[in-house]
């Protein structure tokens, strides 16, 4: 396992959408090896998730985990999950501006998301899963998947949000914070 470099906005993989893996190259050297660098390189980051782009590797793998992130601190758990072609189904129309960071991105922004999702993936043992996450889990899952789209934060968040972590710690997290955690006690997460 090795920790990768991660590639900053203005690099092409990043833009590049991620091309599926045949199930039966899931066990294949390169696919657990993108796996394994991608859990090593974002728990090295603190990332909440990783996707397969932001190493330079268009295959369309991420890997997503929350315990206690210090980057996101009101960010409810979330086991590792490592998940390989996963398709993404909205439920319901209900939306949540949550503000986000990206590993590729200097910057935060508001950005709206979906708030009940149906997730299929395979895992790195090619075994199907099926999840239904929830607020800001969904918005995770959201913002994972976009990666494999060639899509970032800047596509999506409104332009008058965006603001360095250091400005967005000085002037907007406080009053962010407190939103965010009671949507996470209404929706449970
Ligand atoms: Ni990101």
């Amino acid at each position: 396992m090795t920790v990768r470099d991660i590639c900053s906005i203005g690099h092409p993989a990043l833009r590049t959408p991620a091309a599926a893996v045949p199930p039966a190259e899931i066990g294949s050297p390169r696919v657990q090896r993108i796996v394994d660098d991608l859990i090593d390189t974002m728990r090295h980051a603190d990332g909440a998730g990783l996707a397969a782009n932001q190493i330079g590797e268009t295959a369309r793998i991420v890997v997503i985990e929350v315990n206690g992130n210090p980057r996101y601190p009101y960010k409810p758990p979330i086991p590792l999950t490592v998940a390989i072609n996963p398709e993404l189904e909205v439920v319901g129309d209900e939306t949540v501006v949550i503000n986000e960071g990206c590993l590729s991105v200097p910057l935060r922004g508001d950005v709206v998301r979906w708030v009940d999702l149906r997730v299929r993936y395979l895992d790195r043992h090619g075994a199907e899963h099926r999840v239904e996450p929830r607020g800001l889990t969904a918005g995770t899952w959201q913002h994972e998947c976009d990666h494999l789209d060639g899509v970032l934060i800047t596509d999506r968040a409104d332009p008058a949000t965006l603001a360095t972590w250091e400005e967005f710690e000085r002037h907007h997290r406080d009053a962010f914070i407190e939103r965010i955690s009671k949507f996470v006690e209404l929706v449970g997460s």
